[in-house]
């Protein structure tokens, strides 16, 4: 179906940095600890892989004593895994941490200990994707780079495009008052057509903006995790009267006399007396399929059916550190809740394999 492309005036546009650039003054989190003037590209990459899928409040911590124990991308580079563990062990993800220390290492070796300015350059190293490629080149090199994440996303979208989704976000800039040349060029640009729109849409909004992206990455991150999250706050947002997305009557934050428990609160008690099925990470099937004609899962009782609680398991009985990994499945097994999960082994020595741990390769 042809979609039309959304009308916006600069005006709009206007508003919408005024607005954003208020609230940031006002209700941003300047003090996070890689938010500071001057920081290095070393040190907003550690940010950003840090904060791929942990949320900001649990990797203030881990950043601080981590760039303590590794201040340059060069300590880093000389770290071995088992150094490196203990200031990364509770982030989960394994393979960002594997993906870190390659990177420190190629940093150094091929890039003579500084991380490239350029965002094609930043992709090529492991665990760099277009995301912390931009938000390296933004907060550290001041380069004009929106850094889509999931927040910009919704924010922008939601304010610009309504209930649209990102695939349909087709616009044109400009009305006949305020034509300045730059947004005449950019009306030109920005006219979407079907066969580039996946790739260019999202990106061309990201250009209309006049507000240095550094500052503007911050503050609609900061707005995404204050106002405009998944269930919005639309009563308390500031920019409601102009956001389509209000206008169109998108669904907002549960009301305030709401006796519903959240899902999280809810599945916590429904499962809290699940046992855990755990099966290794890769090679499970191998680890017993000599010495058995049938391989099963490790069965762990409620007792331990949380993800601290699995891993004590395997310390005190295999004295094996491992990282819980998806799926974390919910089944009902012979009326038996059952979690179940993959656990990838980090460290550690154990008798039930024939294979040696070298056969554990890391993803
Ligand atoms: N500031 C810089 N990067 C950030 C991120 N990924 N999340 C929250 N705040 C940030």
């Amino acid at each position: 179906m042809k979609v039309l492309p959304t009308k916006i005036s600069s005006e709009k546009i206007s508003f919408f940095e005024s607005v954003l650039l208020d609230f940031f003054e006002k209700a941003g989190r300047e003090h996070l600890p890689w938010r500071r003037e001057g920081i290095s590209a070393y040190e907003v990459w550690v940010s950003e892989i840090m904060l791929q899928q942990t949320q900001v409040s649990r990797v203030i911590g881990y950043y601080e004593k981590f760039l303590k124990q590794f201040p340059t991308v060069q300590s880093l580079a000389r770290a071995s895994w088992e150094e490196f563990l203990p200031y990364y062990a509770g982030l989960g993800y394994y393979a960002r941490g594997r993906n870190m220390l390659r990177t420190a290492k190629m940093v150094v070796d091929e890039y003579d200990g500084k991380f490239p300015n350029d965002i094609g350059v930043l992709q090529k190293l492991p665990g760099i994707g277009s995301y912390t490629a931009a938000a390296i080149s933004s907060f550290a090199y001041g380069e004009e780079q929106i850094a889509w994440d999931t927040n910009l996303r919704r924010v922008i979208g939601r304010f610009f495009f309504g209930t649209k989704r990102a695939d349909e976000w087709r616009f044109t800039i400009g009305n006949s008052r305020s034509r300045n040349r730059k947004v005449k060029k950019l009306e030109k640009r920005s006219v979407l057509n079907e066969r580039n729109i996946r790739i260019s849409a999202p990106e061309a909004i990201g250009r209309v903006f006049s507000v240095r992206t550094k500052t503007l990455n911050a503050a609609l991150m900061d707005f995404g995790s204050a106002t405009c999250l998944g269930r919005p706050k639309c009563s308390a947002c500031p920019l409601r009267e102009r956001c389509r997305y209000f206008r169109e009557g998108g669904k907002q934050e549960l009301g305030t006399g709401e006796t519903e428990k959240p899902v999280k609160e809810r599945l916590r008690s429904d499962w809290k007396n699940a046992r855990v099925e755990a099966t290794l990470h890769e090679n499970h099937q191998k680890y017993f399929s000599s010495l058995k004609t049938s391989y099963r899962p490790f069965v762990l009782d409620a007792a331990h059916n949380t993800r601290a609680g699995i891993k004590q398991w395997f310390r005190e009985r295999y004295g094996l550190e491992v990282a819980v990994r998806p799926p974390h499945d919910k089944v009902v097994i012979s009326r038996v809740p059952t979690l179940r999960v993959n656990v990838q082994i980090l460290s550690g020595n154990h008798d039930f394999t024939e294979f040696s741990r070298t056969d554990i390769s890391a993803t």
